[in-house]
């Protein structure tokens, strides 16, 4: 595996290998990998000819310098994964190389990054799209993967291509798990032995609200789901929406989605990390 730090570097390879006739196909990652990037690298691997990876903590997504300064680097024991996985080009870029000046673009992201997490965490899909499209800008790969754990991430980079217009095709991952059934995230390193334990009663209650679903509105499976969850010692719910699968707005009814199965998707802190989680209410 190559390990390229600048962009020159990777656009000179890459373009390299499509001159070649080959396949590229890119994963964007900020690194801590554990199986649920290592899930989306597989898949890359299977479909494309090369497979690039970006390792990069992107500041310009966090809106909480705290969240930026203890995000988990683990450069090494990164490079040692993706190698094993069999990646071509590892990225990993320091921040004066991608940002050599202040990115000032505003993406008309419009209503599926208002919502959830956009209202929660300010600038951050902005943030996500100015990386985003800045490393499709550079690799211009022919697929993308991206993970469903960041359900409403994939709704806005969808968005950000159409108004680009990247040729490219946004490839979506199912979401990886702990054998407890805790989703998978770099931010799991933070949470204390005892958090840990209680962490997988986020996606328990959530599972189990598809059986409560059957028999109750959509009102009272949110209302079940936030109040198992806010029972447990030092969790609590920030926001349970459950949205329709393409535009991600706040549905009333069951019978409201019109694009697909109700998503809903989740955010508790415990403790202090912030955990994001969803699930598919497949009621047909
Ligand atoms: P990061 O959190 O490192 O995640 C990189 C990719 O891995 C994302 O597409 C994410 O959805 C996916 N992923 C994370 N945990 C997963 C799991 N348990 N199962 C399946 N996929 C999982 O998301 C980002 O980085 C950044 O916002 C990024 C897109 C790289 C832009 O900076």
């Amino acid at each position: 595996m190559e390990i390229i730090r600048t962009v020159d570097g990777l656009r000179k390879r890459v373009a390299e290998a499509r001159a070649n006739g080959k396949s590229v196909g890119l994963v964007p990652t900020m690194g801590a990998l554990h199986a649920g990037h290592i899930s989306l690298v597989d898949r890359a691997r299977k479909e494309n000819d090369l497979v690039v990876v970006s390792v990069f903590v992107n500041p310009t997504q966090f809106n909480n310098a705290e969240d930026l300064a203890t995000y988990p680097r683990t450069e090494e024991a990164d490079c040692a994964k993706l190698s094993q996985a069999g990646v071509d080009i590892a990225f990993i870029p320091s921040v004066e190389e991608v940002y050599p000046e202040p990115d000032t673009r505003v993406f008309d992201l419009g209503s599926v990054a208002e919502v959830m997490e956009g209202a929660m965490r300010p600038g951050h899909f902005n943030g996500v799209a100015q990386i985003v499209s800045k490393l499709f800008a550079i690799v211009e790969p022919d697929r993308a993967y991206f993970g469903e754990k960041d359900f409403q991430q994939i709704a806005v980079i969808r968005r950000m291509v159409e108004l680009e217009g990247f040729k490219l095709q946004v490839v979506d991952c199912p979401i990886c798990r702990e054998s407890d059934g805790l989703a998978m995230s770099s931010r799991n390193t933070r949470l204390t032995p005892e958090q840990r334990q209680i962490a997988p009663a986020i996606h328990r209650a959530m599972h189990d609200s598809l059986e409560f679903a059957r028999t109750h509105t959509l009102a009272e499976t949110k209302a079940h789901v936030v109040n198992e969850i806010n029972g447990h010692p030092q969790m609590e719910v920030e926001y349970y929406d459950i949205v329709d699968p393409l535009t991600m707005q706040s549905l009333e009814n069951w019978n409201d989605a019109v694009n697909g199965s109700p998503v809903g998707c989740i955010t508790v802190y415990c403790g202090k990390v912030r955990l994001i989680d969803n699930i598919k209410y497949n009621l047909q």
